[in-house]
């Protein structure tokens, strides 16, 4: 089997457990799988995120820590990242990581579905892969920008809907719907960038 082959086959196996389980910590560890910044190029988003050290910045539905410990490099010593997912385990394991590798900057904080329970606003949210798993979309961005900070950004990062994995069990998200309900919840869309592949990446501010 063609590595394309391999890699759609384990892409539809890791759907289908999702859909049945949610996150299982092999579904983090896969997730955090350094083969991932091949295409999902960590260190080029964060650049595209311009972080000035000492942000304060939420990884929201930050999963295993894929990207948690690429914004706590950027926000510096002096800054926090606050690791936010609905998920114990997730919770745990950047728990676990962060007590070993030694990351005061970055805090767990284990959140309600439709409450990400930031303890002070932030200079940015940024979502990888969480937007489509969040309920009632517009009313929860609409209330989150609550937690911004002024100047502050709201990024999110989502699959491309499209093939037949995608359409079973995926509830994605295309990236002119991602506008059309930020838009409707108060936002404006920043950039729009073209990096990725899979993913559609957008930052939106505050409209006032
Ligand atoms: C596909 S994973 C992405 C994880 C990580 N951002 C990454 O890129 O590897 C989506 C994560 O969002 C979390 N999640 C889903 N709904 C959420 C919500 N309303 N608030 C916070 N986290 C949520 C899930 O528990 C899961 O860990």
């Amino acid at each position: 089997m063609n590595y394309w082959l391999r890699r759609k086959s384990l892409d539809a196996l890791l759907a289908v457990v999702l859909s049945l389980t949610g996150c299982t910590e092999w579904t983090y560890r896969h997730m955090n799988d350094p083969s991932r910044d091949v295409w999902q190029k960590p260190q080029g988003v964060v650049e595209k995120l311009s972080i000035a050290r000492g942000s304060r910045v939420a990884d929201l539905g930050a999963g295993g820590g894929y990207f948690t410990w690429h914004l706590a490099k950027a926000v510096g010593s002096r800054g926090t990242v606050y690791a936010v997912d609905i998920e114990e385990r997730a919770i745990d394991m950047i728990f676990k990581e962060m007590v070993s590798s030694g990351t005061p900057n970055v805090r767990p904080v284990r959140a309600e579905p439709h409450d990400p329970r930031l303890p002070e606003p932030v200079d940015l949210v940024f979502s990888c892969g969480t937007y489509r798993h969040i309920h009632d979309r517009v009313a929860y961005f609409r209330s989150l920008a609550a937690s911004l900070r002024p100047g502050g950004r709201v990024a999110i990062l989502d699959v491309h809907p499209h093939g037949i994995v995608s359409g079973l069990f995926g509830h994605r998200v295309k990236k002119e719907e991602v506008r059309r309900e930020m838009e409707d919840a108060g936002y404006l869309l920043l950039e729009d960038y073209d990096l990725i592949d899979r993913q559609h990446f957008q930052i939106f501010a505050k409209s006032n």
